[in-house]
C-alpha cells in the first residue's frame, strides 16, 4: 500500500493528485488541476512562457488543495512523482523544482515520470464510470492528445511493466502534427477558439463526412505511421474558396464534418489493423482527443473487440495519472533520494 503525490506542469495545466496504490487498485483521492485555456486563448495556442508563470502562481495552491481534498498530510506521502519530460521546458521545470523542494524538505522519495507514460496509465485509474479491469491483454492503446499520437501494443497490467514499456511497446506515431493538433489548427482556420477539437466535434453534426475530399496522409498498409500536416494546407485552400464563393457558412457542418472524417479515418483504420494483427482482446483509447464523439461512436461500431475509453477527466492532462505511474515504479523500487534526484532534470523531448 502506498500514497503518492502527483504532480504535473507539462503544458498548460498544472494539476496535483493524491493517490492510494494498494494491490491493482490505483484509486485517485483528489485531483486538482487548475487549466490555463482562458490565458492562452486570445493567442490562438499555448504561449510557453505565459504557461511557465503561471505554473509558478499556480503550482503551490494545487498541490495544498489536493493534499486537503484527500485529507492526507504530507507527512504521509510515501513518494513524490512529478513530469520531467517531454512538454515545454520552462512549465515542466516549476513542476520539477516544486517536487524537489518538497521531497528533500520532508525526506521523500521522488519518481521522474514520463507524461505518456501517464497517458497510458490513466486507463487503469479507478473511477465510478470505469473498471480498468475491463481491460484485457494484450490491449492496443491509441494516444491522441494535443502533443502526440501514438499506437501501443501492450501485453500485461501495469505491474508487469519494464522501465522501458512505453518505447517496447510503441508501434507507430504521428510524423509531424498530433491529431489533436490537427483538430486544433483546422479549427482555428474556421475562427474557432483553441483548443478546437471540440467545436469541430460540434459542428459536424448532422454535417456530411463525405461531402469535401480531403488528404488522409501515409495510407500505405504496411506503416503504423500518420502523418496530419497535409490536411491544414488542404483546409486552408479550401476554405479560401469557399470564402470568395460567400458558401462557407452554409458549408460549415459539411466541412467540420469532412475535417474530422480525415484525421479519424486513418486513426481508426491502423489501430483496428493493429488490433486485428496482435490479436488484441481489447481496445483502449486515452488522450484528449478520446473525447470525440465519433472517434468513440465509430470504434466502438467497427472494432469486434471491446473499446474502453477512461473517465473523460483522466484522458486529459491531469496529475492522477502522473500519481499511477509514479505508483507503480515506487512500487517496483524506482524512487529516488535526494542524492539521485537533486540533479535530477527535465527534458523537452520524448526521447529522454
Ligand atoms: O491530452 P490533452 O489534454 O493535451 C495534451 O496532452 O496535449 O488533449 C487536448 C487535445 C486538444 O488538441 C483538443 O482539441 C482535443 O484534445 N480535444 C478534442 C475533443 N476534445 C478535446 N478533439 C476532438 N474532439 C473533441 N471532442
Ligand atoms: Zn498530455
Amino acid at each position: 500500500m502506498s500514497v503518492i503525490l502527483g504532480i504535473e506542469t507539462s503544458c498548460d495545466e498544472c494539476s496535483a493528485s493524491v493517490l492510494h496504490h494498494e494491490g491493482e487498485r490505483l484509486n485517485p483521492l483528489s485531483v486538482v488541476t487548475f487549466s490555463q485555456i482562458e490565458l492562452h486563448q486570445p493567442f490562438g495556442g499555448v504561449v510557453p512562457e505565459v504557461a511557465s508563470r503561471n505554473h509558478l502562481e499556480q503550482i503551490e495552491p494545487v498541490i495544498f488543495e489536493a493534499l486537503d481534498r484527500a485529507k492526507v498530510e504530507i507527512a504521509d506521502l510515501d513518494a513524490i512523482a512529478v513530469t520531467n519530460r517531454p512538454g515545454l521546458i520552462g512549465a515542466l521545470l516549476v513542476g520539477v523544482t516544486a517536487a524537489k523542494a518538497m521531497a528533500y524538505a520532508r525526506h521523500k522519495p521522488l519518481v521522474p515520470v514520463h507524461h505518456l507514460e501517464g497517458h497510458l496509465m490513466s486507463a487503469f485509474l479507478q473511477s465510478e464510470k470505469h473498471d480498468p479491469k475491463r481491460i484485457q491483454f494484450p490491449a492496443v492503446f491509441l494516444m491522441v492528445s494535443g502533443g502526440h499520437t501514438h499506437l501501443h501494443h501492450i501485453e500485461s497490467a501495469p505491474e508487469g511493466w519494464s522501465p522501458t514499456l512505453l518505447r517496447d511497446s510503441l508501434i507507430g506515431r504521428s510524423i509531424d502534427d498530433a491529431a489533436g493538433e490537427a483538430f486544433d489548427k483546422t479549427a482555428k482556420i474556421l475562427g474557432y477558439p483553441y483548443p478546437g477539437g471540440r467545436w469541430i466535434d460540434e459542428a459536424s453534426k448532422g454535417g456530411d463526412p463525405k461531402a469535401f475530399e480531403l488528404p488522409r496522409g501515409l495510407k500505405q498498409k504496411d506503416s503504423f505511421d500518420f502523418s496530419f500536416s497535409g490536411l491544414k494546407t488542404a483546409v486552408l485552400l479550401l476554405a479560401k474558396r469557399l470564402e470568395q464563393e460567400k458558401t462557407l457558412d452554409a458549408a460549415i457542418p459539411d466541412l467540420c464534418a469532412s475535417i474530422q472524417e480525415a484525421i479519424l479515418d486513418p486513426l481508426i483504420q491502423k489501430t483496428l489493423l493493429l488490433a486485428r494483427q496482435k490479436k488484441a482482446k481489447s481496445i483502449v483509447v486515452v488522450g484528449g482527443v478520446a473525447a470525440n464523439s465519433r472517434l468513440r461512436a465509430r470504434l466502438a461500431a467497427e472494432s469486434p473487440v471491446p473499446v474502453i475509453v477512461p473517465d473523460l477527466r483522466y484522458c486529459t492532462d491531469n496529475a492522477a495519472m502522473i500519481a499511477a505511474a509514479g505508483a507503480i515504479r515506487f512500487s517496483q523500487g524506482q524512487g529516488l533520494a535526494p542524492s539521485g534526484f537533486l540533479k535530477l532534470n527535465a527534458f523537452a523531448i520524448a526521447e529522454h
